[in-house]
């Protein structure tokens, strides 16, 4: 294989073959080509796009990589959810424990914070004590014993993505539609998953800005994974304002709890309640169609599985998930794995274990208005900057720093109404965040435009307009 030749064509818009991509991956994997080329590559790759055929080769490469879970055992629905990444998403660590809590087994493998978005894994590790490192076993183990586990890529699975997904947060190279589909599909492939559900984002603050572009961001994941047997719904969702208040790791991990208290922000609450939703219907739809039901190992809940979901199931469904938030068994749960990782699983009554900022400042209305817009990617850029994310692969994350914005677009205020809180490690982290908020928040006298929380449901058959 002449590597340079690879890069080559692919600079000049040719495509490589399945095989070219297979040997590639597997060399890269061995080590036999090294970072600069792949770097090399990847830039072309963004610049030129991947076809079908191409993207498809990857994918399999990068699963290939390494090993897989089979979690059949457990005679419960394995189904997990990905995002494609946003600034105040905390979904995931309410939505892991509360989709276990229904009944499912939910073999969650996340990232680490990419470019300007927050990474689950950095956030899960602000809890002190938490790993995140499970190996395969750990990971198994915990699952028959929970039905949950929260962990980054082990080295045996998806290894190939782990080094890439690294590489591309430095390298300009994330805003791409086939790696982001390969990366997110490889990680959840490799699980063993009988369903997966995908939040993807749209607006400023995502990675793919243009709404028709995350729509087919969206289908081309769907359509990797129906091709492998793994049923796959999108929902499209808004990144045009962050989710929730808390941006930065230890603030969105305390607004996480706060949520599986059942006492988060409308946004988060309403967004992790519809991929609950849909987590259970396509696990159990799934379940039923093809393996009959499984009695749940882990203590989840006893609710019969459907063959067919139609709209009073999805509302029966709805009620379950609310009911697992307010009985505080999705809290219960949470806490159980935070114990099993190794975390401090007090922090479920007291966050105050959480890290703490050293600095911490309100941010006020310059004049009074409308709240037209609190834009996403300024506040996540601002976050690494002030130390809460990486601008080199093998950068410590500042757990502490970030923001709350109560601000909301729409909103009216009054000059010098409480619109934040910055936190940060010294003053000029105070001053960065301040000058942050001074360019995300703009307050004039127009309307506030804002996408639909949730705009699409999308599965292979269609989409379908939700806001
Ligand atoms: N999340 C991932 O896992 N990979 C990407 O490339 C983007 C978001």
């Amino acid at each position: 294989m002449f590597v340079p030749g690879l890069i080559e064509r692919k600079r000049d818009g040719g495509a490589l073959t399945p095989g070219e991509w297979r040997d590639l991956v597997g060399a890269y994997h061995t080590g036999a080509v090294p970072d600069y080329q792949m770097a090399a590559l990847l830039m072309a790759v963004f610049l030129r796009g991947m076809t079908r055929e191409e993207t498809a080769a990857l994918l399999d490469a990068m699963v290939d990589s390494g090993r897989r879970l089979d979690l059949g055992h457990l005679g419960l629905p394995v189904v997990d959810k990905h995002s494609t990444g946003g600034v105040g998403d905390k979904v995931s660590l309410v939505l892991a424990p509360l989709a276990a809590a229904c009944g499912l087994a939910v073999p969650m493998m996340s990232g680490r914070g990419l470019g300007h978005t927050g990474g689950t894994l950095d956030k899960l590790e602000s809890i002190p004590g938490f790993r995140t490192g499970l190996s395969l076993d750990e990971t198994m183990a915990q699952m028959a014993k929970l039905g949950v586990a929260m962990i980054g890529q082990t080295p045996e699975i998806a290894p190939v993505d782990k080094r890439l997904y690294a590489m591309r947060d430095v390298t300009a190279t994330v805003e791409c539609i086939p790696l982001i589909a390969c990366s997110i599909m490889s990680k959840k492939l490799a699980e063993g998953l009988t369903g997966l559900v995908l939040d993807v984002k749209q607006g400023s603050g995502a990675f793919i800005t243009d709404a028709a572009k995350s729509l087919e961001l969206a289908q081309t994941m769907i359509r990797l994974g129906e091709d492998r047997g793994c049923p796959t719904v999108a929902l499209l969702t808004a990144m045009d304002r962050p989710l929730g208040r808390a941006c930065g790791n230890a603030l969105e991990a305390e607004e996480a709890i706060m949520a599986l208290r059942g006492e988060g922000p409308e946004d988060l609450m309403e967004e992790t309640v519809a991929e609950a939703v849909e987590m259970v219907v396509l696990g159990r739809t799934n379940a039923s169609a093809h393996r009959g039901t499984g009695a749940p190992a882990h203590g989840g809940t006893d609710a019969p599985t459907h063959r067919r979901t139609d709209v009073a199931d999805r509302a029966a469904v709805e009620k379950e998930v609310r009911a697992a938030l307010s009985s505080g068994r999705a809290a219960e749960k949470f806490q159980q794995m935070v114990e099993a990782q190794g975390g401090n699983p007090a922090v479920l009554e007291d966050p105050s274990v959480l890290p703490q900022a050293k600095e911490v400042e309100v941010y006020c209305a310059p004049r009074g208005g409308t709240v037209l817009r609190v834009e996403p990617r300024t506040i996540g850029r601002a976050v690494v900057e002030m130390g809460g994310g990486r601008t080199k692969s093998d950068d410590a994350v500042d757990p502490t720093v970030g923001f709350v914005i109560t601000a909301r677009p729409g909103q009216t205020v009054h000059a010098s109404e409480p619109l934040a809180s910055i936190f940060a490690k010294d003053a000029a982290g105070i001053a960065l965040g301040r000058r942050a908020l001074d360019l995300a928040v703009e307050i004039g006298d127009g309307k506030a435009e804002m996408l639909p929380l949730i705009a699409a449901r999308v599965t292979a058959g269609g989409v379908e307009m939700l806001g």
